[in-house]
């Protein structure tokens, strides 16, 4: 079992606090690692750091070529490094081993796209009707104080990373207490990719007192957030103090909406995969499967006998397609899910923790599929982040869409249908700030994340991702070499 410590300045450094935490992989509930619970010294000491490296470090003077170059000596490491890590992140994390691979590739990516934007910040020149010239200027915003969860862990961390690198801020990073492994082992390269001290720091904690120190410290410039509603709506009172700058990336409850004309197995396909995909424990989950009616029954039934065949386990082990829920809590939570839907609407499969050999030890829950569900249900409105679809009929188009828009959050959605009007037609009236067509999920760092509604502000990822860091300043250069004369 290993012992991590804080990364701040530059090196790995003791908290202040002797509390710690057991990080644990939940397959098996065995101690992976120990972390300091930091506190709100620690996160003082780290802020500092980040405050010294962006005022008066060497980080103001780094060009944006060398910001580029860190950034891709980053994703240089983390491809020479994929193996070890995609291996850590299914320990802590559970997921199976190829979706841990395709986020290792996608942390890489992540890093280069920014590496390369970094050298394409620039700004504007207005024409003003006077003889001056006026101009905008991107300069970064400063210190950033980032908070991330746990579904994604080294995913997560390099989208809020990579940006504020690219837009040259300094930044203090607190993963969630569940899944820091990952970030802490990439950290023991930052300095041979040439980060300055103080320029990313680490600190491990629980959301209280860790996370909530940095969101009110008052050196913090911007607050990128990314997790629950309800930890969103706690960071965004926080920060008003402060009036900081906040981003958010929040959950969702997305429609994938099924028209009959869809090809029928490529729908069955993308029911499951909108939904189960890393145990379901995805902020844009496909969780309201809307399905026309003429195809409806036929449709659960589909999706229910596929489902039944997923394979459950360690994700360590190849054939698995279905890792354990992240922690105890997490598996409690989704656990009370599937029993509030058993009073809400039918259950095609599923609904209790998943028994056997290899999975009594673990957070494993069977994946859990129900049908006949209306709208207005708990199931229906509430985001559960586990392996629990709701299949809900339509009878029209219109319908579809009110049920979809019937919603608090606006975060995803996907439509199937091979009728290319009636495609643009959802496109155009679904609130939601992805919006996929025959297909539900794929992801690329060069297109812009985030939701409308209650599923958060701001966007990540793409040239939309850095401008969270950056922030304007207008400039005026008078050109009249002479008094003005008004007095
Ligand atoms: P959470 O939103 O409470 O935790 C996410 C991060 O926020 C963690 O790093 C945590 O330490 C931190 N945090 C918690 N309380 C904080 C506070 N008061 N101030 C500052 N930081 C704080 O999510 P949690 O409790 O792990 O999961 C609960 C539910 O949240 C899940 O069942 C799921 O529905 C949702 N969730 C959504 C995610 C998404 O990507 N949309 C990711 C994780 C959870
Ligand atoms: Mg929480």
């Amino acid at each position: 079992m290993k012992t991590y410590s804080l990364y701040i300045d530059g090196r790995f450094v003791d908290a202040c606090t002797t509390e710690t935490l057991d990080v644990l992989n939940p397959a098996t509930q065995q101690v992976l690692a120990r972390v300091p619970s930091g506190g709100a010294e620690d996160v003082a000491r780290a802020v500092a750091a980040a405050r010294r490296a962006f005022d008066s470090g060497p980080w103001r003077d780094v060009t944006a070529q060398e910001r580029g170059r860190i950034l891709f000596r980053l994703a240089d490491t983390v491809r020479r490094r994929a193996a070890e890590l995609a291996e850590l992140e299914t320990l802590n994390n559970g997921k199976p081993i190829a979706e841990s691979e395709f986020d290792m590739a996608d942390v890489a990516t992540c890093f280069e796209y920014y590496g390369g934007l970094a050298t394409k910040i620039h700004g504007d020149v207005i024409p003003v009707p006077d003889n001056a010239m006026s101009l905008a200027l991107r300069e970064p915003i400063g210190v950033a104080g980032q908070i991330i969860p746990w579904n994604y862990p080294l995913l997560m961390a390099a989208w809020k990373i990579a940006p504020a690198i690219c837009a040259g801020c300094t930044m203090v990073l607190k993963p969630a207490e569940q899944t820091p492994l990952t970030i802490l082992e990439l950290a023991s390269n930052f300095e041979e990719v040439g980060l300055p001290p103080g320029v990313v720091n680490i600190v491990t904690g629980l959301g209280e007192p860790a996370g909530a120190a940095l969101v009110v410290h008052p050196d913090v410039d911007a607050v990128a957030f990314t997790g629950s509603l309800e930890t969103g709506r706690l960071i965004m009172r926080a920060a008003a103090d402060g009036v900081k700058k906040v981003s958010l990336e929040l959950g969702g409850k997305s429609p994938n909406i099924f028209f009959a004309d869809s090809d029928f197995e490529a729908a069955v396909d993308g029911a499951l995969f909108g939904v189960f995909i890393n145990q379901g424990e995805v902020c844009s989950a496909g969780s309201r499967i809307l399905v026309e009616r003429g195809v409806y029954a036929r449709f659960v039934e589909a999706i229910t006998e596929k489902a039944r065949r997923i394979r459950l386990g360690p994700g360590t082990d190849r054939n698995v397609k279905m890792g354990p829920l992240v922690s105890a809590d997490q598996l409690e939570r989704v656990r009370e899910y599937q029993e509030v839907g058993k009073a809400e609407a039918k259950l095609a499969l599923g609904g209790g923790r998943a028994r056997g050999a290899g999975l009594d030890a673990g957070f494993f829950v069977e994946p859990t599929i129900f049908y006949d569900v209306d709208n207005s249900a708990t199931i229906a409105r509430e985001e559960i982040f586990g392996p629990v679809a709701c299949v809900i009929p339509f009878d029209t188009e219109s319908e579809a869409l009110r049920i979809a828009n019937d919603t608090p959050y606006g975060l995803a959605a996907a439509v199937w249908t091979r009728d290319i009007f009636r495609a643009m037609r959802v496109v155009k009236a679904l609130r939601a700030g992805i919006v996929w067509v025959n297909h539900m999920q794929p992801t690329y760092v060069e297109a812009p994340w985030g939701g409308v509604k209650q599923s958060g502000i701001g966007r990540e990822l793409g040239k939309w991702g850095v401008e969270e860091y950056l922030h304007v300043k207008q400039v005026h250069i008078n050109l009249n070499d002479r008094p003005i004369g008004w007095y």
